[in-house]
């Protein structure tokens, strides 16, 4: 079997590659064409295990728009809930459908699938990673503000999922990126390593925010945390995103958050719902980088 191609990291992508899928989903944002339907009788199979509005309605709507369909699995209502093994899973899939596309906790049940599988995995989140965020948030900036090439990013809050897919788009695509985290929540010292001097972390989101072309945040307790909410709104008390951090960094920065938010929380409202913010087109940008990443990834 060819190995097929599959977006479970940004790292699955060259630099290149990443660059000319931005442009694609800028194109394909612009140039609305109902009759371009490279993805005419295919399928998508889309596995939760986590909750989803944007991620859900983008792919399903990107499929329907390229011409394909999409399925919605829950592991509630499938095998996979009962426990058939993943391999199984993977390879009974991929034997029906042209692309897999996966939401949910353990990073090796994506890396899994993979492994056995005969058509594209797309990562829809994982504990570790949140890939398809990052092709969002890109092609927000470069929409509004040019390439990314050097200017500098501003991580406040959780070393998360979002945040590891920040440290590999700040390597792909060459900008700077200062962290500011609680030390107990910094990202995984793996992925820390796979960086270079870009990457910095700070102890206050003031320091990292200064001369920042970019501010971005997350919520303070991923899926699957809620149990420590508490806990962490201790531990991230000084780490929301207000009017003082937005002040530090550069006059036309912008301001995003991968939704859902928490107002008041992780991000000021003042500052979510302010100038600087551009969090709807963020998330409608879901919608235009995945229809240029599936037919990336199927037509290709
Ligand atoms: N940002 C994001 O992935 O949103 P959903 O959880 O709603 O899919
Ligand atoms: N870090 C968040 C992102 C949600 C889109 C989570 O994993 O819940």
């Amino acid at each position: 079997m060819t190995q097929p191609r599959h977006f479970i990291s940004l790292n699955d992508l060259s630099s290149d590659e990443f660059r000319a899928l931005i442009a694609r989903a800028i194109d394909l944002k612009n140039n609305r064409n109902p009759d371009f339907q490279p993805l005419k009788g295919k399928v998508l199979a889309m596995i939760f295990e986590k909750s989803s509005t944007r991620t859900r309605v983008s792919f399903e709507t990107g499929m329907a728009q390229l011409g394909g369909s999409a399925l919605f699995l829950s592991s509630r209502d499938t095998q996979l809930g009962r426990g058939e093994p993943l391999a199984d899973s993977a390879k009974v899939i991929s034997s029906m459908v042209d692309c897999i596309m996966i939401r949910t906790y353990d990073h090796a049940t994506v890396t899994t699938f993979a492994q056995h599988s005969r058509v594209p995995i797309i990562n829809a989140l994982t504990d570790l990673l949140h890939p398809c965020q990052l092709l969002a948030d890109m092609q927000t900036y470069f929409e509004l503000r040019g390439d990314i090439a050097k200017k500098t990013v501003c991580w406040v809050g959780d070393g998360n999922n979002m945040c590891h897919s920040y440290i590999n788009a700040a390597m792909l695509l060459d900008f700077k990126l200062n962290i500011a985290t609680p030390k107990d929540y910094q990202p995984l010292r793996s992925i820390l390593e796979s960086a270079d001097e870009r990457i910095q972390l700070f102890d206050t989101p003031e320091e990292a925010a200064n001369n920042a072309d970019l501010i971005v945040t997350d919520v303070w307790a991923s899926m699957g945390q809620e149990q420590e909410q508490q806990k962490r709104e201790q531990a991230f008390k000084n780490y929301q995103v207000n009017a003082k951090v937005m002040a530090q960094a550069n006059k036309d920065a912008l301001f995003m958050h991968c939704l859902p938010a928490h107002r008041n929380e992780e991000v000021a409202t003042e500052v979510i719902d302010g100038k600087q913010s551009v969090i709807f087109i963020e998330a409608e940008n879901r919608l235009h980088a995945q229809k240029a990443l599936l037919e990336f990834l199927i037509c290709c």
